[in-house]
């Protein structure tokens, strides 16, 4: 198509189920004769892919349609589509309260981008939002596609039935379903074809795969690491409840699942837990992670906290300290709660925001303790290291250890896509630093 070629920029917001959706996207609309482009500035189309978990998160859809909109008045044919869990939770609020935007898509329906682009054109402002009966996966090309990196994500699973009273997930994702392990399986080899040897497979409970064959991940998983050039799995986001004896065990047995594991409790108060509706106390995830580490002592775990929830008392908050310090994270995410409209614990009153924040920084202070005790403990071992692309530095890569620790070394660029011996050396703030090993 050549200089015809038409040109989009999408904007990522979100958990790493939005980055596989943008890059599906993006695949669906090189058959549309969409190129990527790395700028706003020169897109014949924009999409904001959203997250809508946390206030600010949605909020900065709004602040980044305001710089658009500038953009838009030199180039009034320029289309802007909000996409992602925004989308699904405002719909047409978004249009109504931002009329750059042209359109409008939830998570579900992207195999409809192309017809909606086509109902702009013709004067519609489309709003959809529908979960729709057709599966969006059978419409939309592999990711694969779009492609170029050693370590990739792949969707398995999508949408939550848990309904943790302070979530919006359940709400935009929609209800848990599964997608057939042969499908995954086709995408994974189409992605080791292309080179990729890590994939790690998503979902939002991720660990509640089941597919309609009955296939469950440990299954999935055992046969994904039986395809020869694939060398690294990994899993994300688990949900305590789901982690069941197939899967731990798969841990101690399976050498290409990676010991890393994503386990949020949000909490180590039982009281809490059971207000947040997680239905597992802080003990019963206490005795999971010793299961775990049973069956593979160097299990680096990571975990998600919510601080300030509605009723969360300082003898509440040291419950969680206390649970923290008895797992010992390799890394964590935390945050303040954040109500949020729709949920079930919105209209419960709330934790002052000086207290949230001042939980939140002792939190903080005590999870990057021990994530620097975590890398201080990897210098002077000999890791495998997957080479992924060129570091900041001239001559540098930068690559990931078997515990997703990111690792700069001097490193030739043709070891790209190569899992290489690596002494680590030192450890910064967010990464360690390592030496070629000659194997
Ligand atoms: N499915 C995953 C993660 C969902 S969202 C799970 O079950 O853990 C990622 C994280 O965002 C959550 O684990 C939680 O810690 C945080 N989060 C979700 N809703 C939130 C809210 N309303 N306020 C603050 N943090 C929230
Ligand atoms: Fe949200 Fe809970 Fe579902 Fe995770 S398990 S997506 S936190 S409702
Ligand atoms: Fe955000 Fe939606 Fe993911 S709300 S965290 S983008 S599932």
């Amino acid at each position: 198509m050549g200089a015809a070629e038409k040109k989009v920029f999408i904007k990522t917001y979100g958990c790493q189920m939005n980055v596989y959706d943008s890059e599906r996207m993006t695949a669906a609309l090189g058959a549309e004769g969409y190129a990527p482009t790395a700028t706003p500035a020169d897109a014949d189309l924009v999409l904001l892919n959203t997250c809508h978990i946390r206030e600010k998160a949605a909020e900065k859809v709004y602040s980044e349609l305001g710089r658009l909109r500038r953009l838009k008045d030199g180039r009034p044919d320029m289309l802007i589509g909000v996409t992602g869990c925004v989308a699904q939770a405002e719909g047409a609020e978004i249009i109504a309260r931002a009329p750059v935007v042209d359109l409008v898509v939830g998570p579900q329906a992207y195999h409809r981008l192309p017809s909606l682009i086509a109902r702009r054109v013709a004067g519609e402002r489309p709003v959809e939002t529908d979960f729709p009966t057709e599966d969006k996966f059978d419409h939309l090309p592999d990711a694969s596609r779009a492609r170029r990196a050693p370590a990739a994500f792949l969707t398995v699973q999508e949408g939550c039935d848990k309904f943790c009273a302070f979530c919006v997930v359940p709400y935009t994702r929609g209800s848990e379903v599964s997608r057939p392990a042969a499908r995954i399986e086709a995408e994974a080899r189409g992605l080791v074809e292309r080179g990729v040897v890590e994939i790690t497979l998503l979902g939002q409970n991720v660990n509640a795969y089941r597919d309609p064959d009955g296939v469950g991940l440990a299954a999935l998983v055992r046969r994904l690491a039986a395809i020869d050039g694939l060398d690294r799995i990994r899993y994300t986001t688990s949900h305590p409840n789901d982690m069941d004896d197939d899967l731990i065990a798969a841990h101690g047995e399976e050498a290409k699942l990676m010991p890393f594991l994503h386990l949020p409790v949000q909490s180590g108060s039982d009281r809490i837990l059971k207000a947040m509706n997680r239905r597992h106390g802080a003990d019963d995830y206490l005795r999971l992670v010793e299961r775990i580490r049973a069956v593979r002592p160097d299990m680096a775990l990571s975990g998600d906290f919510i601080v300030g929830f509605p009723g969360e008392t300082e003898a509440d908050f040291a419950g969680t300290l206390a649970l923290v310090e008895a797992v010992g994270y390799a890394q964590a995410y935390s945050f303040a709660y954040s109500a949020r409209p729709g949920t079930p614990a919105a209209g419960r009153p709330g934790v002052p925001e000086a207290e949230k924040s001042e939980r939140l920084h002792r939190l903080q202070a005590l999870l990057v303790r021990q994530q620097t005790a975590f890398q201080a403990a990897q210098v002077g071992r000999t890791l495998p290291v997957l080479i992924e692309k060129p570091g900041r530095e001239a001559g540098q890569m930068s690559g990931r250890s078997p515990y997703l620790n990111a690792v700069h070394l001097l490193a030739p660029a043709e070891l790209s896509g190569r899992i290489v011996p690596v002494e680590i050396v030192a450890t910064s703030s967010n990464s360690l630093a390592g030496r070629l090993v000659s194997a």
